[in-house]
């Protein structure tokens, strides 16, 4: 039987730890801000956006958030930016994807000030992840081994495989991975003979977006499983990238969804606004001498 680990009670003590900077932040006459666009009314979106705000309010964050309409053009999210990225009031930039067709959203990612990116999409912050220098992790893969070192699981030396590509999860997860001295391999759609190379896996991360795809079969026994996925199942029950029932007693640990991951994320982006703000405010003493 698996150890589950607990995403809620791990993101809980991580809030405090923030919500502990931000205080001390304060006491030194500095805000944390997070400026938050939402083109559009994605239904979806609204929701992340709205427990975004609740988690700032909670974190004594403050937010702002801009909700252009749908028909906002390209030019003028650009400029919103800009204008954001020159206030000097403003730590984190976050504009929430997906975004409307007419808009690209490569140049629109590109257009944020690096050092506001706390979202850690820009290529910049993609690069410096690469190589190993300081910037913006994105949130869930920043999650994903704050949740393994506080479950006291090494990382070092093992055996990691990462199912999924993408720019958001897969690929920066594996990075992280490997700056923590893992053996990293990244597995995706068209691997061939998958299940031999996830069950080689003493670390196995899945970012597949396919529910419930990963059963018992994929999975080295007392292997540590982590579901980045979530999805409602046909009974409308949440479910992740991971049969979690079938592979409960194979598994030494195991992430619930929802419960495990899911809360990681936006526990690590006020991590990430409080670090944007200490390094601004750092900037402007080394300005004031
Ligand atoms: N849409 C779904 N997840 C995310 C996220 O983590 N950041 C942004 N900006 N948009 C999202």
């Amino acid at each position: 039987m698996a150890q589950i680990i607990d995403g809620k009670a791990i993101a809980a003590q991580i809030r405090k730890e923030v919500k502990e900077g931000v205080q001390e932040l304060a006491s030194r006459g500095k805000t944390v801000t997070l400026a938050v666009i939402l083109a559009g009314d994605d239904p979806a979106s609204c929701v992340y956006v709205r427990n975004k705000e609740k988690a700032c309010r909670e974190l004594s964050i403050h937010s702002l958030v801009y909700r252009p309409s749908e028909s906002i053009t390209q030019e003028e999210l650009l400029a919103l930016i800009e204008e954001l990225n020159g206030r000097e009031d403003v730590d984190g930039i976050l504009v929430q994807l997906p975004l409307p067709p007419h808009i690209c959203e490569k140049k629109i990612l590109m257009a944020i000030d690096p050092a506001k990116d706390v979202d850690g999409f820009h290529p910049y912050n993609a690069g410096a992840l690469a190589c190993g220098e300081p910037g913006f992790v994105p949130c869930t893969p920043a999650g994903i081994i704050q949740l393994l070192k506080r479950s006291d699981i090494s990382i070092s030396g093992k055996e990691c495989v990462v199912v999924g590509r993408s720019n958001i999860v897969g690929k920066p997860v594996a990075q992280l991975l490997l700056r923590e001295n893992g053996t990293v391999t990244i597995a995706h759609s068209k691997t061939e003979r998958l299940k031999e190379v996830t069950s080689r896996a003493q670390i196995l991360v899945v970012a597949v977006g396919q529910p419930e795809m990963i059963t018992r079969e994929y999975v080295r026994p007392g292997a540590v499983v982590i579901d980045v996925g979530i999805h409602r199942d046909e009974n409308n029950k949440l479910c992740g990238d991971v049969d979690f029932a079938d592979v409960f007693d194979v598994a030494g640990a195991i992430t619930p969804v929802p419960g495990g991951v899911g809360p990681m994320t936006i526990a690590m982006l006020m991590h990430n606004c409080l670090e944007g703000a200490r390094r601004s405010f750092q900037n402007s003493l080394k300005k004031t001498v």
